[in-house]
Parts: C-alpha cells; sequence; structure tokens
C-alpha cells in the first residue's frame, strides 16, 4: 500500500465518546463532551484523559480532583453535540432539561440515561503547554442493569449503541455518518 506522511492528526482512528460531569463552585452540575479518553493499567484498570485548553470543565475538575465520564449513545448523541460545542461560561448552558443523578462512591455528577457512567478521580495532572493529561482511578462504574443478562455482547452492544467519532464527523454503532460535530444540536 502506498502511504502519504501527514502532520499529527488522529483521522480514521474511531474514538468513544464521554460526557465528563462536574460541580462548578456553586455546587452546580456541568457537562462538556470528551474524545481524548483511554485506559491505563496501575495494578488495576485505570482512565487517562485529555482535555486542551481552558475550560469549566477543566477548571472544575482542578479543584475538585474528581469527575464522572458517561458513555454517550445514539439516544444522547443531540445532546451531547450541544454540551461539547456550548461552552460552560455561558450562563444558561445546562437549562435544557438533562435527567441528571449523582456518583454512588464520589460527589460527581452523572447523567443517569447513558448505560455506563465511570466515577473518576485524579490522581496524576500532568500540564503541558495549554493542554492537561489526567491520569485516574476508577472509584466506581455504575453499568445498567440490563447490560448484566445473557444477552450476547454484539446484541448489548447494538442495544445501547455506543457513538464513535471522526474526522469532525458522527458514525452510528453500525457505521452509519450521524451528522458533523455541530449538527445534532440542531434538533434541540
Ligand atoms: C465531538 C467532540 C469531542 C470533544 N472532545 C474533546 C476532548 O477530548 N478534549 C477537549 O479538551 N475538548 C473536547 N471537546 C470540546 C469540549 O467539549 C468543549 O470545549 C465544551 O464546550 C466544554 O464544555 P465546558 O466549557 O462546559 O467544560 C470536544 C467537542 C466535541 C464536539
Amino acid at each position: 500500500m502506498g502511504k502519504i506522511s501527514l502532520k499529527p492528526t488522529n483521522d480514521f482512528c474511531p474514538q468513544t465518546l464521554f460526557l465528563y460531569g462536574t460541580y462548578d463552585e456553586q455546587g452546580n452540575p456541568d457537562f462538556g463532551l470528551f474524545c481524548w479518553f483511554s485506559y491505563l493499567w496501575d495494578g488495576e484498570l485505570g482512565a487517562m484523559c485529555s482535555i486542551g485548553g481552558n475550560k469549566l470543565t477543566r477548571s472544575n475538575i482542578e479543584r475538585n480532583k474528581v469527575f464522572s465520564a458517561n458513555l454517550v449513545t445514539e439516544e444522547l448523541l443531540t445532546v451531547a453535540d450541544y454540551l461539547g460545542c456550548v461552552s460552560g461560561d455561558n450562563p444558561d448552558k445546562m437549562k435544557i432539561g438533562l435527567d441528571i443523578g449523582k456518583g454512588e462512591v464520589l460527589n460527581v455528577p452523572i447523567i443517569n440515561n447513558s448505560p455506563v457512567n465511570f466515577e473518576l478521580e485524579v490522581t496524576d495532572f500532568i500540564e503541558k503547554h495549554d493542554g492537561l493529561t489526567m491520569l485516574c482511578k476508577i472509584r466506581n462504574v455504575l453499568q445498567d442493569e440490563a447490560l448484566a443478562s445473557d444477552e450476547s455482547v454484539e446484541s448489548k452492544l447494538s442495544r445501547i449503541a455506543p457513538v464513535k467519532t471522526t474526522a469532525m464527523t458522527y458514525f452510528s454503532h453500525e457505521g452509519k455518518v450521524l451528522g458533523k460535530w455541530g449538527e445534532p444540536m440542531k434538533k434541540l
């Protein structure tokens, strides 16, 4: 196969999407959309996340050291896209009627209708220029109890339908285009 060299890009490397939930200084919940999320090993499974630039999610995590990561499904895409395109500096951002709950172990807000919620505690903040990478302990995983059934993994995954993204485009679990970043939120 012939190859071309490119500047740093992750196009054609699909990523899973998560809504990070934090509390602001007044104790109000804020959610932002994130894809630079992966896993690490440190005697047990952990998580690693990168945030670029300044945003409310970042300052909330730097202050509280805890946050939730809520899996984005096709059902959640319209609001997830909105939460990724509207800054937490907008005082009306969270006035969209989200179904918000609380973590079981950590003081973090969660999205009740996401089938997987990680409760994360940051152990290491790594600051690089205008980016921040965080290594996290997974203090709890809240999972939809229906995912514990005897159904096959294939059918459970196609039922919850996690959204993937690459090249600033959203894809369904089956691989169909669901819109460019900024498009699904127009349905709100
Ligand atoms: C599809 C998508 C993925 C995103 N992934 C990230 C990410 O991994 N890291 C990041 O710093 N910002 C990411 N963003 C941008 C944040 O979601 C955006 O800055 C948001 O407004 C943050 O919300 P907040 O201001 O309430 O913290 C992403 C945005 C979109 C639309």
